[in-house]
């Protein structure tokens, strides 16, 4: 499976088999995160055993409890953090949808049941569920590219794939509170419309737009 692939059949999966993830895949798992450490800064772990990341009723009721493993999204603590932690961190979610892995974001955790390192200065932000899901999880409802995107004159196919490619991503309660514009001098502008985790949002959402702007801008070859 391609990224490009991955981000159109990736939903938000809360209810996972025991199974553990396989020693070859959370090997590839952390080689990818120290990848992104050192490219964004960022003290991503994956944590084998989730611990007690999920034991607390909310995430019961959600099913989360189920998942086996977690990435504990942690970080040098600047108001940059949130956004690169979304960005990063969606690059992951990314490879192990097409490791045939599934995943959720989530803002509601235990914080303190998070058997994370987490050194002076640096923050945990949130975390992400990872295992083998007990289903793929579903379609969601979504808004339209004219409700999320605004461009001044021509809009070119590789501005139009990339808004198409945001509107999959994953945003904290669907909310999808944000605005990519086009500038006459064909930069892109990234606007975060507010709401609970809506800068991590915002960094999952750049990570889309991008890897679509790029794909179609390559003649659609990954
Ligand atoms: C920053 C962020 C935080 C999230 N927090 C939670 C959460 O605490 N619990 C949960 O069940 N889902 C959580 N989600 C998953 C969203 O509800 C889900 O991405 C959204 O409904 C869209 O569905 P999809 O991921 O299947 O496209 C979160 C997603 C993001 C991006």
């Amino acid at each position: 499976m391609t990224e490009m692939e991955a981000i159109r059949v990736r939903h938000s999966v809360r209810t996972y088999q025991s199974k553990k993830i396989e020693q070859e895949k959370v090997n590839q798992l952390k080689a990818l995160i120290d990848e992104v450490n050192a490219a964004g800064n960022l003290h991503l772990q994956f944590m084998e055993d989730a611990g007690k990341s999920f034991r607390r009723i909310l995430s019961k009721v959600m099913g989360l409890d189920s998942a086996p493993s977690v990435i504990a999204c942690v970080g040098p603590d600047d108001d940059t953090l949130d956004e690169r932690i979304g960005y990063y961190g969606e690059k992951i979610v990314l490879a192990a949808q097409c490791m045939g892995l599934n995943t959720c974001w989530a803002g509601t955790f235990n914080k303190s049941g998070v058997p994370a390192e987490i050194g002076d200065g640096e923050r945990l932000v949130i975390v992400i569920a990872i295992g083998y899901g007990e289903n793929q999880g579903k379609q969601r409802k979504s808004k339209t590219p004219e409700q999320v995107s605004y461009a001044k004159g021509t809009r070119p196919d590789w501005f139009d794939f990339g808004v198409e490619m945001a509107l999959c991503a994953p945003t904290a309660i669907n909310q999808q509170s944000f605005e990519i514009r086009l500038n006459e001098d064909g930069s892109v502008d990234f606007i975060d419309k507010g709401g609970p985790f809506s800068r991590v949002d915002l960094g999952i959402v750049k990570y889309h737009f991008t890897a679509g702007a790029a794909y179609k801008k390559n003649d659609g070859v990954s």
